[in-house]
């Protein structure tokens, strides 16, 4: 996959040396650029921002630099995410059709925004989409863009060493994961539950869908009303 980032802070973007994004890089599952997108202005104090038309307080990234930048990135399979407080939410199904894709371009918004005529133009030529991760507002893109890399990279094929954790855990199912436990079995006088070191792997089963299902109702409720009622089974409904 490749992914290109622009961003008027580049540096935000050194933790995508590190750990499993550093190493899908290295070995080529990966092809990640960042660039500054000062690169792409002409005037002397490398300008990117302006006042916003019809008043208001901040400032709005200008057009011109974001066009140029988006001319020299694009390629005829390139999707453009752009993260923004009013965005749709960002979701694990957006994740894995992202995923899916052979060319990411994230552009990564400051101040109020990015000209909204930049993003209207980018849609004639490729897929927009405008993401939110969450009912809260970060000083830009930067930060979300590192989050969504995360939540795509480790859905790459040959990223995670065992891909049977990407069809367990939280989400992937509509439910949040049971909780987990290691060694030692006694640690501060708590004990880990005695079905999971019963090596009864019916049992487990059993145990950590009515703990996901409990958790989920309890910290999730709208994901548990969303929970189609036919996946329950008898068990399900007497837990
Ligand atoms: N930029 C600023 N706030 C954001 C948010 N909540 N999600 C995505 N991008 C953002």
């Amino acid at each position: 996959m490749r992914v290109d980032i622009v961003s008027i802070f580049p540096d935000y973007f050194a933790p995508l040396d590190l750990s499993l994004i550093g190493k899908a890089r290295g070995t080529g599952l990966l092809d990640l650029s960042v660039h500054d997108l000062r690169t792409w202005t002409s005037d002397v104090h490398r300008t990117v921002d302006d006042t916003p038309y019809g008043g208001g307080p901040g400032m709005v990234m200008r057009p011109e630099p974001w066009a140029a930048a988006l001319d020299a990135v694009a390629s005829p399979a390139a999707q453009l995410i752009v993260p923004s407080p009013a965005g749709r939410p960002f979701t694990q199904a957006d994740a894995h059709e992202l995923a899916e894709l052979p060319h990411l371009i994230f552009a990564c918004g400051r101040y109020e925004g990015i000209d909204q005529r930049v993003l209207d133009e980018a849609a004639a030529r490729m897929p927009v989409r405008e993401v939110s991760l969450g009912d809260y507002v970060l000083f830009g893109g930067e930060v979300a863009v590192i989050v969504i890399m995360e939540a795509v990279t480790r859905l790459l094929p040959g990223v995670l060493g065992n891909a049977d954790s990407l069809t367990e855990e939280s989400h992937a199912a509509g439910l949040l994961e049971a909780p987990v436990y290691t060694k030692p079995a006694s640690w501060r006088d708590r004990a880990v539950p005695e079905v999971l070191r019963s090596g009864d792997h019916g049992r487990i089963a059993r145990w950590r869908r009515t703990e996901s299902l409990l958790r989920t109702a309890a910290r999730r409720p709208d994901m548990f009303a969303a929970y189609p009622p036919e996946s329950l089974d008898k068990f399900d409904r007497a837990a």
